[in-house]
């Protein structure tokens, strides 16, 4: 798959393999990446990187929490232009993940324009629609006596989230599911599929800015409509809420509710003290972190020792980030009131995720709802769970109860 030539500049020994794509799917890919710690360099070179979606070039991977963080928050030195690989791989002729795929000043100005709304206190509006969602699909849980969480919930809910805050019919989730799908779980061997979903989405966005020219209403679509940009920002901003905060959340998911169901203790304990389930959930984000990242280099330098050149490509292992012995103590145990607890799972510096309010309302909110009207329950067969490659998630999660 990986066709790929080691660049002149890299020395041999920083030269390591790491491929997701051979890691066995039943295997904890949190372990897997956790023991980089111990086998390999914190910065080195892999020929078989994660994010390349043409299989044709090698990049840096750093895995140490404070030389990701350092990277992050320096856009000078690593640059977001076209980190998504979206507009490469559809040769679209402008960036689609905006603001993702923007360096200052470009970035602070289009972040600013939805930074408001995605603040706590706008945020909480929505609180009382989530909750109803998140009601609709507890019950059908109830009514069905069982679950498989990816199909039933993680996958659903937050579409209908998206759809809520944009201002779009719920009856399209489906639709959007089946897109979402294409793209960000990328099939190598199908990468027209990605492309098609792509060229869909767009054309999606760019239909709902029309309908709401015609017809404002209160919400994103509409502010996205009045807000002062060029049409490309526009899709690129409307097309980036919606992979953002979809395959993400509904992912981050799947970690949180295996985690929750292999310990019966932890649910009794949370359905006893609600308050500790937002504690929990950072807890739960950092012995998960699901995205991975890159940042261009924009001049050749030395980085904490290693020589970069301009145009090489240096992916972010969120996930190692989070499991860094050198940034958390006991890294690998659960401390559910741990404090401070500022893991990866979020991302760091300019970038951090514009929509981690709303997020971690919604995560909230599905688990009260879920302890509340589900007894105590279980993962089925958890030894047959198997992950998937791109944003970390489990394939499928059935759980049941009595
Ligand atoms: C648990 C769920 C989520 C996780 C784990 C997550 C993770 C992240 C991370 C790590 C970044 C930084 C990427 C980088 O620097 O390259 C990011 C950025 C972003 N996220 Fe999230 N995210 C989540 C939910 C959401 C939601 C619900 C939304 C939608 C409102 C959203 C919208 C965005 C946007 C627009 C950015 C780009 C921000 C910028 O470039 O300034 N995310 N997210």
């Amino acid at each position: 798959m990986y066709n790929v030539t080691v660049p002149e500049h890299v020395p041999e020994e920083l030269v390591r393999s790491f491929n997701v794509f051979e890691i066995p799917p039943t295997a904890d890919i949190f372990a897997e990446i956790s023991k980089l710690h111990e086998t390999h360099p914190p910065i080195y070179y892999n020929s078989t990187p994660q994010l390349d979606r043409t299989f044709s070039r090698g990049a840096w991977q750093v895995t140490s929490m404070e030389y990701i963080q350092e990277i992050m928050r320096t856009p000078d030195d690593f640059s977001s232009v076209g980190i998504s690989g979206f507009n490469e791989l559809i040769q679209l002729g402008y960036e689609l993940m905006i603001p993702v795929d923007t360096d200052p000043p470009v970035h602070g100005e289009v972040r600013g324009l939805i930074r408001e709304q995605l603040q706590p206190n706008n945020v909480a509006k929505l609180a009382d629609g989530i909750r109803e969602l998140s009601q609709e699909v507890v019950q059908k849980c109830v009514a069905q006596g069982s679950s498989e969480f990816v199909k039933d919930v993680a996958s659903i809910f937050p579409t209908q989230i998206f759809l809520l805050l944009m201002g779009m019919p719920m009856e399209e989730a489906e639709q959007f599911l089946e897109w979402e799908a294409d793209l960000l779980q990328p099939d190598p061997n199908n990468i027209e599929k990605s492309r098609d979903a792509i060229r869909k989405i767009v054309a999606r966005v760019q239909q709902g800015f029309e309908e709401r020219r015609a017809d404002p209403q209160d919400d994103f679509l509409t502010l996205l409509v009045n807000a002062d940009l060029t049409e490309e920002l526009r899709t690129g901003l409307g097309f980036n809420l919606f992979v953002g905060g979809l395959d993400t959340v509904m992912n981050q998911l799947t970690w949180v509710f295996k985690y929750i169901g292999e310990r019966p203790e932890l649910q009794q304990q949370l359905r006893g003290n609600p308050e500790l389930i937002a504690s929990s959930l950072e807890e739960i984000m950092r012995l998960h972190s699901v995205l991975t990242t890159r940042r261009f280099v924009t001049r050749d330098m030395n980085f904490q020792g290693v020589s970069f050149k301009k145009g090489d490509s240096v992916e972010l292992l969120m996930a190692a980030g989070s499991l860094d012995g050198n940034a958390f103590e006991n890294p690998h145990e659960a401390d559910l009131e741990r404090k401070p607890n500022r893991h990866m799972g979020f991302g760091w510096g300019p970038h951090m995720c514009i929509g981690m309010h709303l997020a971690r309302l919604e995560m909230r909110i599905l688990v009260e709802e879920w302890l509340q009207a589900i007894p105590q329950f279980s993962v089925v067969r958890p030894e047959e769970l198997e992950f998937h490659v791109g944003i970390w998630g489990l394939n499928s999660l059935p759980l049941s109860w009595d």
